[in-house]
């Protein structure tokens, strides 16, 4: 069956790899994907997919609503998969208006916009949101995060991405919206923007840089590789039922010091250095305000009702990443001096 699928955010982390996916595993599925190229978005990570004749790229923003519109009638979607987003909780600490903006804003906008567009005839229609688990909050030493689990976001960024999954339920319950939602651990592996713990640490140990370890480093995550949850969305797209959420996670959790030491490890033996040298590296710095002391997912109800597991282990998708990084120089050192913004001018406006 062909179907026609606005995916918002594609040039970020998770939005490219799940491209990366759909596009080639779906021949006959057309896929617009509509991004503003913030800081965080980069066209070079989506290289040798524009090529494709089922994929197009639309540079803009998911709040400005005559696009969308535009958009919709342009394409006649009949899904939405959206992942755009301000996805960073330091920056939410420093500009949390953006985070509102695009968030929460971006999300109303989006869901009016496939509403206007359906005229309320939903037969055969997807919205699915994607989401996080940060707006569960924190847990303690033991527990887990079910799709039942209170929402308790403690971070602007957690708040705004807990706002937008109320609307996106809110717009099922009072206007019909067929909508999936799915809530996902910390994604690590290739493309991730060097803001983020693990793509930082591993640049930093290859420059043997300080390795800045938030308090005292005992905060735990739950970490699935990016392209397992890339086909677990696939799945939620696919078999996931109307109205129902999902949580996504790798089973997989890791204080941050043992992983920080576990990458200088890695690190080490693939650049030959010394075993334990850049484990000298590491600083415990001030603590990031608000930290969530912990997070783990319960992934049973995706396992049992939809068939996904994670594929990757640790241990594996911790080498695969490091030597991502270490190949792909050019990718890292052009977000560092800041030339990978030129790439749109290059590839549309010459
Ligand atoms: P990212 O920051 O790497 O990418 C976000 C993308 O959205 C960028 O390409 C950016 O240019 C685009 N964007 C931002 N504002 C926009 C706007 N107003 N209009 C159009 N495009 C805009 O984020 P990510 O890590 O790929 O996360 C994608 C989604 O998955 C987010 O919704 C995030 O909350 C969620 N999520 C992320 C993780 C994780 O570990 N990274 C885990 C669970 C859920
Ligand atoms: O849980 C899912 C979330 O995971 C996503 O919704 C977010 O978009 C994504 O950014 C991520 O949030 P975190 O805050 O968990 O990720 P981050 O990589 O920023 O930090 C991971 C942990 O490492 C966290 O406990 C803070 C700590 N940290 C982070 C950085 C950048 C450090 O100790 N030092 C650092 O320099």
């Amino acid at each position: 069956m062909k179907k026609s699928i606005l995916v918002t955010g594609g040039a970020g982390f998770i939005g490219s790899n799940l491209l990366r996916l759909m596009v080639t595993k779906y021949p006959d599925y057309t896929f617009v994907n509509l991004d503003k190229l913030t800081y965080a978005g980069n066209l070079e990570n989506l290289r040798g997919l524009d090529q494709s004749p089922n994929y197009t790229f639309v540079k803009g923003d998911i709040c400005n609503s005559s696009l969308l519109s535009a958009l919709f009638e342009e394409h006649q979607f009949d899904s939405v998969m959206h992942l755009a987003a301000e996805s960073h909780v330091d920056r939410s600490i420093s500009n949390p208006m953006s985070f509102i903006e695009t968030n929460i804003v971006g999300t109303v906008t989006l869901l009016n916009a496939a509403r206007h567009a359906w005229k309320d005839d939903f037969e055969g229609k997807i919205f699915y949101h994607i989401s996080t688990d940060e707006v569960y909050g924190s847990l303690g030493e033991t527990g887990f995060f079910t799709e039942e689990t209170s929402y308790d976001p403690r971070s602007p960024y957690s708040a705004s991405k807990a706002s937008s999954d109320h609307l996106v339920r809110a717009y099922y319950h009072t206007y019909g919206m067929p909508v999936k939602l799915s809530n996902c651990s910390n994604n690590y592996g290739p493309y991730q923007f060097p803001e983020k713990l693990i793509p930082l640490m591993i640049n930093n140990i290859k420059n043997k840089k300080e390795l800045p370890v938030y308090g005292d480093g005992k905060y735990t995550r739950d970490w699935l590789w990016v392209e397992d949850h890339a086909e677990a969305i696939d799945v939620v797209f696919h078999k996931g039922k109307i109205g129902e959420t999902y949580n996504i996670g790798g089973d997989n959790e890791w204080k941050n010091i043992d992983l920080v030491e576990l990458l200088c490890d890695s690190m080490d033996e693939i650049l030959g250095r010394p075993k334990g040298e850049s484990r000298g590296l590491i600083r415990f710095v001030k603590d990031r305000p608000g930290h969530d002391r912990r997070y783990a997912i319960d992934a049973t109800k995706i396992k049992e009702d939809l068939g996904w597991v994670p594929k990757v282990q640790m241990e594996e998708g911790m080498q695969r990443t490091a030597q991502w990084y270490l190949e792909q120089k050019e990718w890292l050192e052009r977000i560092i001096n800041g030339s990978y913004q030129d790439y749109y001018k290059e590839q549309y406006e010459v």
